[in-house]
């Protein structure tokens, strides 16, 4: 794994909406950070967050292709753009474990909970069901097993007992917006 230094080129992956990848860019222009995305990839073509992609000038592709195909094409746009960094972003997808060890650069990815706890789908729906006093959403390396790479970042939110999955989720999304730029820092500052 090479070490970060200098000016780190940032590449993020979506699927959706792209409010996270919304804050890393507005993040790293207000704060004039040593990383900059530069490159923004998606699954979905229709994927909202392609527009602010596009709206910033940043190189995008969407790829609706077969997992084996998506990953080929992905990994040589990540090398054409020099990327040293790779930001999962609301990516719905699972990277091979060829992909995430042919990817010389460390790949980050934002969570819906408070990991450990509750990995894979439904985080917050799960998080009330078990009576949880707090759910949050962590940022964290990405290694071949699923949700499980060390921890950079985590957020806690109170589950209040009028919550649904959906108001817990958009609470929950608020302090995502706050702790994704900040993981990113400690990543390419690397403090963790
Ligand atoms: C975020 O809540 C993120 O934590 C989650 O998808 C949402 C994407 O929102 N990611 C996962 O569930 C990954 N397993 P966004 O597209 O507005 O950034």
């Amino acid at each position: 794994m090479k070490k970060l230094t200098g000016n780190i080129n940032v590449g993020v992956f979506i699927s959706g909406r792209g409010s996270n990848l919304k804050e890393l860019i507005k993040y790293s222009k207000k704060n004039n950070t040593n990383w900059k995305i530069k490159l923004v990839i998606s699954n979905k073509k229709e994927a909202k967050g392609l527009a602010y992609a596009k709206k910033n000038k940043i190189t995008n592709y969407a790829i609706e292709r077969k997992k084996p195909q998506f990953e080929k094409r992905a990994f040589d746009y990540l090398k054409k753009n020099k990327i040293n960094l790779l930001c999962l972003a609301g990516f719905m997808r699972i990277l091979s474990k060829e992909f995430i060890r042919n990817c010389k650069f460390k790949i980050i990815n934002i969570h819906p909970s408070l990991l450990p706890k509750y990995k894979g789908l439904n985080t917050h729906e799960r998080a009330i069901k078990a009576g949880d006093k707090y759910a949050g959403s962590t940022v964290h390396y990405v290694t071949a097993k699923l949700d499980s790479g060390k921890k950079i970042l985590q957020t806690k939110v109170k589950i209040l007992k009028k919550d649904k999955p959906n108001s817990l989720a958009k609470r929950v999304l608020k302090a995502e917006h706050l702790i994704y730029p900040k993981a990113v820092d400690v990543v390419c500052n690397k403090i963790v």
